[in-house]
């Protein structure tokens, strides 16, 4: 069955209401190449979450708003500038960056100041990861200044021949960075990220959805109260 981004949109937006926590939520991240598995682990630690009595909301990025709905439509290879070309490296930062602001203001922020935690399918890393690729590093890190840090983000790393197979399997459409040469330089980024970077958890995401689950779960105990 083909990749339905509608329904997966509004489950991804639902909120789990099971109790309350004191002060603010806890921000948590997924982080991976395209097919790591970021979504459906997004989607079982947010039960997890909430079944441990805490209130959550699953969000992603690009985000449900305005500049992550254009940024959705670019990935799919529409809105090519007028000589066919896709559209420029440095305007997609700036895009990815712009979302990242309207995101924060739109959905995380009242969430985390409601008490709510956020889990979030891609954030920061995956503009450093992805983006550096494609725009100067630096001034990509500069777009990021100043942006909220999360409290946890966890790195699924999987070989780019096993994303490719789940892509492939899930009939996903093909995307702007779905080339396996893209995505083997993203993969490379996303390990020397996370290794300059102690506080970023690096599971295996190759293994079943099950087992990465629980390697989630075991990581998160580590960070709850
Ligand atoms: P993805 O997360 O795979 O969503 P979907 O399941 O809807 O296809 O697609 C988002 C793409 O956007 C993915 O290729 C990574 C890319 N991306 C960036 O390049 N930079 C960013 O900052 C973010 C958030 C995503």
């Amino acid at each position: 069955m083909p990749h339905d981004r509608t329904r997966t949109f509004d489950f991804r937006l639902s909120t789990f209401n099971y109790g309350r926590v004191n002060g603010r939520g806890l921000f948590v991240v997924l982080e991976g190449i395209d097919g790591s598995g970021t979504t459906t682990q997004v989607d079982i630690l947010s039960r997890d979450l909430a079944g441990r009595g805490r209130r959550v909301l699953a969000t992603r990025e690009p985000s449900g708003g305005p500049v992550g709905r254009l940024l959705r439509e670019i990935l799919l290879g529409q809105h090519r500038v007028p000589d066919g070309a896709a559209v420029a490296g440095a305007t997609m930062a700036l895009l990815f960056a712009a979302d990242r602001r309207d995101h924060l203001q739109r959905e995380v922020e009242p969430a985390l100041a409601a008490g709510t935690d956020v889990v979030s399918d891609r954030y920061l890393l995956s503009s450093f990861a992805y983006q550096m690729e494609e725009a100067d590093r630096d001034w990509v890190r500069g777009l990021a200044r100043g942006v909220r840090q999360p409290d946890v983000t966890i790195l699924l790393d999987l070989p780019v021949a096993i994303a490719a197979q789940r892509r492939r399997a899930a009939g996903r459409p093909e995307e702007r960075y779905d080339a396996d040469a893209t995505l083997e330089k993203v993969a490379q980024n996303y390990r020397a990220l996370a290794a300059a970077d102690p506080s970023v958890i690096v599971l295996d995401g190759a293994a079943g959805v099950d087992e990465v689950a629980a390697a989630i779960a075991s990581a998160m105990s580590d960070v709850l109260p």
